[in-house]
Parts: structure tokens; sequence; C-alpha cells
């Protein structure tokens, strides 16, 4: 990976939104419901593109997304995910980043997320991110897993 920069998606991302997604994110979302979160928040999804200049062109690469919106009057993370082998470089960072800045843009203050209690290392992420846990939904997931919710105030 050279250098990455971040963006709003766009329609033509949606394809690649969808890889990302279901091959990082243990989910039984359909295709067809990640393209319906994607349209129904448009607002709060965002990219990360590496750039590989050559001296033909500038390829772009999708190597990460995060995907929010407003569920009761607060923001929420619905999903992000980075491309295995660009984990650890601060993508995860930056576009959680670029996500609560939107959501303050909006006036929400608090912003919320599931992770499975399994996913002990989405959860060193999000507490590194300034995420508190809160509480324990049983049997959140479709699989009969546990969720642990956190919250943090932006
Ligand atoms: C969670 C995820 C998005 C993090 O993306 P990333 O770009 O690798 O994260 P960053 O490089 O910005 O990490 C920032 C900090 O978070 C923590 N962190 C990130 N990944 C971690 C891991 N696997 N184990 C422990 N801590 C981790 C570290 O403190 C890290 O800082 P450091 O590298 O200086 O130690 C990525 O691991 C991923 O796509 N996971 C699979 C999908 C997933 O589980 N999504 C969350 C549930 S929806």
């Amino acid at each position: 990976m050279d250098e990455f920069g971040l963006r709003k998606a766009v329609e033509s991302d949606l394809q690649e939104i969808i890889r990302l997604w279901t091959q990082n994110i243990k989910t039984i979302n359909t295709a067809s419901d990640i393209a319906d979160f994607i349209y129904s928040s448009r607002d709060y999804f965002f990219v990360a593109v590496s750039t590989l200049a050559t001296l033909a062109s500038t390829d772009e690469k999708l190597i990460g997304f995060v995907g929010g919106a407003i569920r009761r009057g607060h923001g929420h993370i619905s999903g992000i995910a980075v491309d295995k082998e660009c984990r650890r470089r601060e993508v995860g960072e930056e576009l959680i980043k670029v996500l609560e800045h939107k959501f303050r843009t909006n006036a929400f203050e608090t912003v919320t997320l599931e992770v499975r209690k399994s996913n002990r290392s989405a959860m060193q992420f999000y507490e590194k991110q300034g995420y508190k846990p809160s509480y324990i939904v049983k049997g959140y997931y479709a699989d009969g897993e546990d969720a642990l919710v956190y919250a943090k105030k932006i």
C-alpha cells in the first residue's frame, strides 16, 4: 500500500464496499441488505483509497470503508472494515475520525456501535478510539452471539 486518502462513498463504490463488508465482517447481511444500508444513509459512508501512481495513470483501490447511520437520535457505526493487508496503518482510525466529524457537524453528540463478544481485536480498536463498553445485548446476532454495545461522547 502506498499513500491512502479518504473520501465520501459514491454510487460506483457499491460493489467494492460489498466486497469489503462480506470479506471482513462476520455477517448475514446479503449484498442487497448492504446496498440498502448505503442508500438509506449515504451521507455517513466513507471509503479509504490507496493511490498507486504510475507514469500512465493513478489507479485508486478501495482498502476500507466505514458506514454510519442515525439511530434513536444519535450517531451509530453500522460497519467498518479494512483489507487485511492494509491493517495497523491507521486507516481504521482515520475512517472513524471522518465519520465522527460528520456526526458532530450534524449536531450529534454521542456515537454507539455493537461488536461481537468474540471480536477482541475490534474491541481493542474501538477502545483505542475512546469508546467505552456500555452493556451487553444477549443473542443480538442471528447466530445467537451476544453483542457488546459501546458508546462515545464526541
Ligand atoms: C477493526 C479494523 C477496522 C481496524 O482497522 P485498522 O486500520 O487495522 O486499525 P488502525 O491501524 O487504525 O488501529 C488503530 C489502533 O487500534 C488498535 N488495534 C487495531 N487493530 C488491532 C488488533 N488486531 N489487535 C489489537 N489492537 C488493535 C491498536 O491500538 C491500533 O494502534 P497501533 O497499531 O498503534 O497499536 C480492522 O481490524 C478490520 O477490518 N477488522 C475486521 C472487521 C471488523 O471486525 N470490524 C469491526 C466490527 S463491524
